[in-house]
């Protein structure tokens, strides 16, 4: 059973530890928050849970085995790389790390401990995306792609109101691209591989960040439109072009109906995707495996895959920031 800690009291903890519990393969033991009383209602319908409020009396607890991060983007760096040297897997909230720097020093350090880091990039973890990738043609078949995700945050509330939430903050790494657009893009990079180019025209908002913006990834024959934005709610399906028809998802960053119309033979045909009702337990699971079969050669090399795919996410995140002019303060570090 893995003994997992959480950093981060707000509802997609939640949903992670529920989602943990379903797998059967984790148990709460600890949880972390800057004030006990926040800690004590997070963690009291679990049961036996520890509660520590500073980070060293937290990380020291021996029978810690993982922790969980869902704090503001900007801390990931900082509470992963204390985790790790305490010997503990991390499993960190999307996005990972603001700067490839970052991404870099983390992956190398967890080599060095013999530490796993996970990305919790939920959608490639789910079966309705492997579905799409078994289905995917070669290459050479693929036109193009346009993939959204645009949703509306009730938090630019505040931005509207004069104030700067964590997720709308250059300070914690925020913006429309980072929080909701890194699903089209883990999604381009898992099914096409690394784009040759990534630029990305942001609209910012009162507080610097991109409110929505649209990317475009070029590949060799083909480009992929990403349009992202937390300021309006987007309901346009995902398409993926290809030589001999189209392929339309219902969403990128949560697929459950996907149909391929074929224009050869005049016919659609269904994949088929379902969700989850809880859509963390797919990613939790594969965490799981790979803890508990640390010598496992398979395992292993899907690890390794994600952590390579982590990496080339956000070194293209970060050039499509950089076209558009977005400077987050740990860039300057
Ligand atoms: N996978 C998904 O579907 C999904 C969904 C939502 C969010 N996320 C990711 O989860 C992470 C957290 O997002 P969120 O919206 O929950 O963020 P948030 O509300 O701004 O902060 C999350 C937690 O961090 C702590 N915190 C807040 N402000 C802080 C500060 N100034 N200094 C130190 N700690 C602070 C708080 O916990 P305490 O008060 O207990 O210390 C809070 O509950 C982000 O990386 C986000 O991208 C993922």
């Amino acid at each position: 059973m893995i003994q997992l800690g959480i950093i981060g009291t707000n509802w997609i903890t939640d949903q992670f530890v529920q989602a943990a519990h379903e797998t059967g393969k984790y148990q709460l033991a600890a949880v972390y928050s800057r004030r006990l009383e926040t800690a004590q209602k997070f963690g009291e319908k679990y049961g036996d849970v520890e509660y520590a409020t500073d980070l060293d009396t937290f990380f020291n607890i021996e029978h810690l085995n993982t922790v969980y991060i869902a704090s503001p983007n900007s801390l990931h760096f900082e509470q992963a790389k204390q985790g790790i040297l305490a010997g503990k897997n991390v499993i960190v909230e999307k996005p990972a790390f603001s700067t490839p720097n970052e991404m870099a020093e983390i992956i190398e350090l967890a080599n060095q401990k013999k530490i796993f880091f996970f990305e919790a990039a939920r959608n490639i973890h789910e079966q309705a995306f492997k579905t799409v990738a078994d289905f995917l043609p070669l290459k050479n078949h693929i036109l193009g792609a346009d993939f959204s995700f645009m949703k509306y945050s009730s938090r630019y509330d505040q931005v509207l109101a004069g104030q700067e939430p964590n997720v709308f903050s250059l300070h914690f790494s925020g913006g429309a691209l980072v929080d909701l657009g890194i699903y089209p893009v883990y999604a381009a990079l898992a099914w096409f591989g690394i784009p040759k180019e990534s630029v990305y025209y942001a609209q910012k908002i009162a507080t610097g960040v991109d409110g929505s913006g649209t990317g475009i990834l070029r590949y060799d024959h083909f480009d992929v439109t990403i349009r992202t934005g937390k300021i309006s709610d987007s309901f346009q399906p995902a398409e993926i072009y290809l030589t001999d028809g189209t392929l339309v998802m219902n969403a990128i960053n949560s697929i459950d109906e996907a149909e391929f119309h074929d224009r050869n033979h005049q016919q659609i045909k269904k994949l088929n995707v379902h969700q989850l009702e809880n859509p963390m337990v797919e990613e939790a699971e594969n965490f799981a495996k790979v803890i508990l079969n640390p010598t496992n050669h398979k395992l292993g090399t899907d690890y390794e895959e994600w952590v390579e795919l982590s990496r080339n996410v956000n070194q293209v995140i970060y050039d499509m920031r950089k076209s558009a002019g977005i400077v987050f303060d740990a860039d300057e570090k």
